[in-house]
């Protein structure tokens, strides 16, 4: 027992004196996944500030998993930071993991994806993602003519809040219109029991998520776009739209439909204006993608944690229910790019080098 005790006591001096020797970390980030662009773009645009600032941040990735993603927390819980800027990869499971970073004092900020069923959040930094879906549902609408166009429709992960949120809005838009006739919807029988309610229950979008879930996966995107148009008619094949919710699944479901030869043309929403998705619309391959200016959202994000650290007031727009409270929210606008903007909006706006693509 004795030699134990030494040993701990050791081990906390050797620990103690680490963290002396790094500095305290002040900010601490925890990122889901740096396997998807969206996300290893966010790690980037947030070192673009550290020359900043002389706080002390660390970032560090989830590896999509729960349980990376607490042991991510507990580690800057450990090295005394003040603020913890999350992206949780389970909206439901990150709760835990926030909890503890709360009983100790910290600031939680939920960054992009809300986490949900605690108390323990008290701001909220997202893009308006209500907005993102109407604006991939209108786009289709925008394109569609007569009556009878096949849809296709699919989400993202159902333990991702945004991707409730998303379909809400892309619903909003392509509900009346399916109910008028304009669409019909090819691979959901959920959504089309559904097909007359203007506005859905969270229970009636997760029947519906659930059929249609690519899990922000493009393996999973890619077979299920396969499963439907192998079920598919012919008469439910030609001509055809697509809600696809972001860029990495839209270029999987893009791959599956070009190889069809039924199919004769298709229009496919996306969201994150990933320099791939971005090359897909300049070659037509992609219809549009939604761009959310990172930039601004970890600018806002980062502000606020300053604010936090120098004990300034926080100013909120408005406020997300997460399931238990209302969170404090900033909201950034989203910006629709197709072919005709995509130059000024992606190159000539500095959001993406032209070195990163192939002109015509
Ligand atoms: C984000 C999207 C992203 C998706 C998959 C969502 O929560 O808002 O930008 O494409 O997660 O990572």
């Amino acid at each position: 027992m004795k030699k134990l005790i030494v040993f701990m006591v050791g081990l906390v001096a050797v620990m103690t004196l680490a963290a002396c020797g790094r500095g305290q970390v002040h900010i601490g980030i925890v990122l889901p996944t740096n396997e998807e662009p969206r996300w290893v773009q966010d790690e980037q645009r947030f070192r673009d500030l550290l020359d900043e600032t002389s706080y002390n941040v660390e970032i560090l990735f989830s590896e999509g998993s729960s349980a990376t993603e607490r042991s991510n927390v507990e580690s800057l819980i450990a090295q005394g930071i003040d603020v913890l800027i999350i992206t949780a990869h389970d909206g439901g499971a990150a709760a835990a993991a926030v909890e503890l970073a709360k009983a100790e004092g910290i600031t939680v900020i939920a960054y992009d994806r809300l986490i949900t069923d605690t108390d323990a959040v008290d701001y909220y930094v997202t893009f308006d993602s209500v907005a993102v879906g109407e604006a991939q549902a209108q786009y289709l609408v925008d394109q569609a003519e007569g009556t009878g166009n096949p849809l296709y429709l699919y989400a993202g992960a159902a333990s991702d809040n945004n991707a409730f949120l998303f379909f809400e809005g892309a619903w909003n838009i392509l509900q009346p219109k399916i109910a008028d006739g304009t669409f019909y919807v090819v691979n959901s029988s959920q959504a089309v029991a559904l097909q007359d309610q203007a506005e859905l229950t969270r229970d009636q979008m997760a029947n519906i998520i659930g059929q249609i879930t690519t899990d922000w996966n493009f393996n999973t995107a890619m077979n299920l776009a396969d499963a439907h148009l192998t079920n598919a008619s012919a008469a439910d094949k030609g001509d055809v739209f697509i809600l696809a919710p972001n860029d990495g699944t839209a270029r999987a479901i893009a791959n599956t439909f070009e190889d069809d030869t039924e199919i004769t043309s298709y229009l496919i929403t996306g969201q994150d204006a990933e320099i791939a998705s971005i090359q897909y619309i300049i070659d037509g391959r992609q219809s549009m993608t939604v761009l959310k200016d990172v930039r601004v959202l970890v600018q806002e994000a980062f502000n606020m944690a300053i604010n936090v650290l120098e004990g300034n007031t926080i100013e909120t727009t408005g406020s997300y229910h997460n399931g238990e409270i209302d969170v404090p929210s900033v909201q950034a606008e989203v910006l629709v790019v197709d072919q005709d903007n995509v130059i000024e909006a992606i190159i000539e706006s500095g959001y993406w080098d032209e070195d990163e693509f192939e002109l015509e």
